[in-house]
């Protein structure tokens, strides 16, 4: 099974937002380990839901940040995450309907783990020159 892990390339140039990236990318193997392993639906569903919401944490705190130094690519990043957010809760009501099917699984591993991966390597970091910059 396939796990991601945070490097260099994904440097924000806040320190910060880099801690909540490494953190949502563990979770996320968390997530497809104990989906792929057959976990339970609670322990399962309980991973979503703390993904879910530290997501949104983090997604807010990334778009002040942006717009604080003025990231060109700040209005994409918002667009990027609100996409997200639709394809996370599209993916929550399909686990609650079909549990951790074995389609859902590469959902997970497509739709959320490399997405992430390259929204943070091709839209995130963007933040660092403009923090240099400031
Ligand atoms: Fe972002
Ligand atoms: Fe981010």
């Amino acid at each position: 099974m396939p796990t991601i892990a945070w490097d260099a390339s994904m440097t924000t140039g806040v320190d910060s937002l880099d801690d909540e990236h490494r953190q949502l990318i563990s979770w996320l193997n968390d997530l497809l380990s104990a989906m792929s392993l057959g976990r339970g639906s609670a322990e399962i569903a309980g991973l979503l839901d703390q993904l879910g919401s530290y997501s949104v944490t983090h997604f807010g705190r990334e778009e002040e940040c942006m717009a604080k130094y003025r990231c060109p690519v700040a209005a994409q990043n918002i667009a990027a995450h609100r996409d997200f957010v639709t394809t996370f809760t599209s993916f929550r009501h399909e686990f609650d309907r079909d549990g951790a099917a074995a389609h859902l699984v590469v959902r997970i591993e497509i739709e959320m783990m490399r997405w992430l991966t390259s929204h943070i390597k091709r839209t995130d970091t963007q933040l660092a020159p403009c923090v240099t910059a400031a």
